[in-house]
C-alpha cells in the first residue's frame, strides 16, 4: 500500500501556491503509484485549531469553528478545481480525530511520558511559543519575525521529549530512508544535537481555548502542533475501535510518504513527531518517511502579505487552466529544492513543451493517418534505423521516467518524455510522411512513420495521465486507446494492433497567449468586422 499523506494546511488564511505545489506534487505522486497498480491512499486536510485561529475568528466577530470551516471550503473548492484526488480528508475539528487524540494524551500520561510544570519566560504571540536565550538576536533582543513579545508564567504539561533523543539520533543516523533529500536529513541531525528541551503540549484555556481539551485537566486545551501532527494517524484509523468511516490502520501504516515543506521537518515533523511515535510504541520498522520540498519564492523572496505577492492559484487555474498550473508546477521545480515562481515560465513551459511539442505532434501524426491511410494503422514488419533509434529512445524515457517518478523527481521525470516527443518531432521532418504519401512505392514506409509516431504518441499520453489525467484521457480517446488495464509495466511496443484505427485530430493544448499576442489578436478582428462592414 502506498499511504502518502500532505501536511494540513492552517486555516488562518488562505491557500497560496506553495499550498497548491505541494498537493499537486501529491497527487502526481500519488497517481502515478496507482498507475503502476500498487493499491493507495491519499490524505490530505486542514489545521484548524490554534491561536491565529482563534485571534481571527475573533476579529470577525464569528466562532473559530464557523472560521475554520469557511477558510477550508477555500482549500476544498481548491483542490477540486486542481483535480487533487485524495482519499481521505483530515479536519482537526473532526470528533473521530478529537477522541484520537485524547486516547493518546490519556496513553502517553500513564505511561509517564507526560509531566506538569511551571515556567516563567518571554513567549512570541504570533509563533505561540516561548522563546530561549537561542532565539535572541545578536543584539540581544528577539528580532520582529517573533512578532510582539510578552514575559509570562504559567503551568503547562510536558511531554518527555527528550528522553526519546538518543534514539531519535540512532535512528535518523542508521536509516537514510527516514528523509529525503539527504540534505535534509543532515539539517534533522544538526537539529537533533541542538535538541535539549522537553516539549510543551498543552494551552491554559483562559490564554487559548480552541483546542482539543486535555482528557485529564481541564484547564488546558492541547498545542496545536501536539493535535495536528497526530493527524497522520488518527485519519489512518488509529485507535479507531473499528469505526468504519476510516481506513484500517494496520493496512495503510507506515506512511511511505509524509510530504511537508521545509520549514515544518525540524521540529515538528523530524523530532516532536517521531518522538511521538516512538514514545506510542511505534517500531523502527513503524515510522513513516518523509518528503520535504522546497519553497515557492517570488522573484527570490518569500511569499508575504506585507510584500504584497503572494500568489492566487484560483485565479491562475481561471486563466490558463487547472492542467497547465499541474504541468507547470512540477515541471519546472526540483523536489526537494526552493523554485521561483514565475508566470513567464509558465507560459513558456505549456507552450513549448505541451502546445507545441506534444499537441502538434499528436495533431500532426493523426492528420496524416487520417488523410494519407483513412485512420488505419499498420504495424510495420520490416525495420530501419531511424525507427529502432525512435523506439530506443521511447524505451529509455520510460526506464528514466519510472526511475525518476519513484525517486519523487517530478521534473526530470517530465522532462524525460518530453525529450522523446521532441525526437519524434525530428523524425517527422527527417522522414517526411508528405513526400512519402506522394510515392506508392513508399507506401510501407509511411505506414511504418505513422506507427511509430502514434505508437510513442500513445505511450506519453498514458504516462502523462498523473499529471495530465484530462489531457490525457482526450489524446487517448482520439488514439482510441482503452487504457483500462494498462500499466507502466504493460506498456510495451505495440499497444496499437495490426489495422487499428484512430480519429481524426481535435486540439488538445490551445496555445496560451501573451497579454501583447491577446491585444492583437483582438485588434485584428476588430479590424476584420470593420472592413467587413464597410
Ligand atoms: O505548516 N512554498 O501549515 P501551513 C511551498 N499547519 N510550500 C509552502 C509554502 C511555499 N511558499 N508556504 C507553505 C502548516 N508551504 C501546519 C502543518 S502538518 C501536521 C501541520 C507548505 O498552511 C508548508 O511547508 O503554514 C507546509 O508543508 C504546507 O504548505 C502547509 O503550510
Ligand atoms: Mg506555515
Amino acid at each position: 500500500m502506498f499511504y502518502i499523506t500532505t501536511a494540513i494546511d492552517y486555516t488562518n488564511g488562505a491557500p497560496h501556491i506553495g499550498h497548491a505545489y505541494e498537493k499537486v506534487l501529491a497527487d502526481v505522486l500519488v497517481r502515478w503509484h496507482r498507475m503502476c497498480g500498487e493499491e493507495t491512499y491519499f490524505l490530505s486536510g486542514v489545521d484548524q485549531h490554534g491561536q491565529k485561529v482563534q485571534q481571527k475568528a475573533e476579529a470577525e466577530g464569528i466562532e473559530p469553528l464557523q472560521y475554520a470551516q469557511k477558510v477550508t471550503q477555500k482549500f476544498i473548492a481548491l483542490w477540486e478545481k486542481l483535480g487533487i484526488e485524495y482519499d481521505g480528508w483530515a479536519a482537526t475539528s473532526d470528533p473521530r480525530h478529537e477522541k484520537c487524540v485524547q486516547k493518546i494524551l490519556t496513553e502517553l500520561r500513564d505511561k509517564g511520558c507526560l509531566y506538569k510544570k511551571s515556567y516563567k519566560g518571554f513567549y512570541s504571540v504570533r509563533q505561540e511559543q516561548f522563546l530561549t536565550d537561542k532565539e535572541r538576536g545578536e543584539d540581544g533582543q528577539f528580532g520582529p519575525e517573533w512578532g510582539e513579545v510578552i514575559e509570562l508564567e504559567e503551568e503547562n504539561w510536558y511531554f518527555n521529549l527528550t528522553a526519546h533523543i538518543p534514539w531519535l539520533r540512532e535512528y535518523v543516523t542508521k536509516h537514510p530512508e527516514v528523509v529525503t533529500p539527504e540534505f535534509r536529513r543532515q539539517d534533522l541531525l544538526m537539529a537533533i544535537d541542538r535538541s535539549t528541551n522537553d516539549l510543551c503540549i498543552s494551552r491554559p484555556k483562559n490564554r487559548l481555548s480552541w483546542g482539543i481539551p486535555l482528557p485529564f485537566d481541564p484547564d488546558f486545551v492541547t498545542y496545536v502542533w501536539f493535535d495536528a501532527l497526530i493527524n497522520y494517524i488518527s485519519f489512518a484509523g488509529y485507535e479507531s475501535d473499528g469505526d468504519e468511516s476510516l481506513p484500517s490502520f494496520g493496512k495503510l501504516w507506515p506512511a511511505a510518504c509524509e510530504i511537508i515543506g521545509k520549514d515544518i521537518l525540524v521540529p515538528a515533523h523530524g523530532i516532536y513527531w517521531l518522538c511521538m511515535l516512538h514514545a506510542m510504541g511505534f517500531s523502527d520498522d513503524q515510522m513513516p518517511q518523509l518528503l520535504v520540498h522546497g519553497w515557492l519564492n517570488i522573484k527570490g523572496e518569500k511569499m508575504s502579505k506585507s510584500l504584497g505577492n503572494i500568489v492566487d492559484p484560483n485565479e491562475l487555474c481561471d486563466v490558463f487552466g487547472a492542467e497547465a498550473v499541474r504541468y507547470y508546477l512540477v515541471r519546472d521545480t526540483k523536489t526537494g529544492y526552493d523554485s521561483d515562481y514565475d508566470v513567464e515560465r509558465l507560459r513558456m513551459i505549456y507552450n513549448s513543451e505541451l502546445a507545441n511539442d506534444l499537441g502538434n505532434l499528436a495533431n500532426r501524426s493523426l492528420n496524416m493517418c487520417v488523410r494519407y491511410c483513412e485512420g488505419i494503422l499498420h504495424r510495420p514488419t520490416d525495420d530501419d534505423e531511424p525507427s529502432a533509434d525512435l523506439r530506443k529512445s521511447l524505451d529509455e524515457a520510460e526506464k528514466t521516467f519510472a526511475k525518476q517518478m519513484d525517486a519523487y523527481n517530478t521534473a526530470d521525470a517530465f522532462g524525460a518524455l518530453n525529450a522523446h516527443v521532441s525526437l519524434c518531432n525530428g523524425y517527422i521532418e527527417q522522414k517526411q510522411p508528405w513526400v512519402l504519401a506522394k510515392d506508392p512505392q513508399k507506401s510501407e514506409e509511411l505506414q511504418r512513420v505513422l506507427y511509430h509516431l502514434l505508437e510513442s504518441v500513445a505511450h506519453v499520453s498514458f504516462l502523462l495521465g498523473c499529471v495530465l489525467p484530462e489531457a490525457s484521457a482526450r489524446l487517448l480517446a482520439q488514439l482510441q486507446v482503452d487504457a483500462a488495464g494498462l500499466t507502466p509495466q504493460t506498456l510495451t511496443w505495440g499497444i496499437l494492433p495490426e489495422g487499428h484505427c484512430v480519429q481524426a485530430p481535435s486540439p488538445v493544448f490551445p496555445r496560451i497567449l501573451t497579454p501583447e499576442e491577446k491585444e492583437k489578436m483582438a485588434a485584428k478582428a476588430a479590424a476584420k468586422t470593420a472592413k467587413n462592414k464597410a
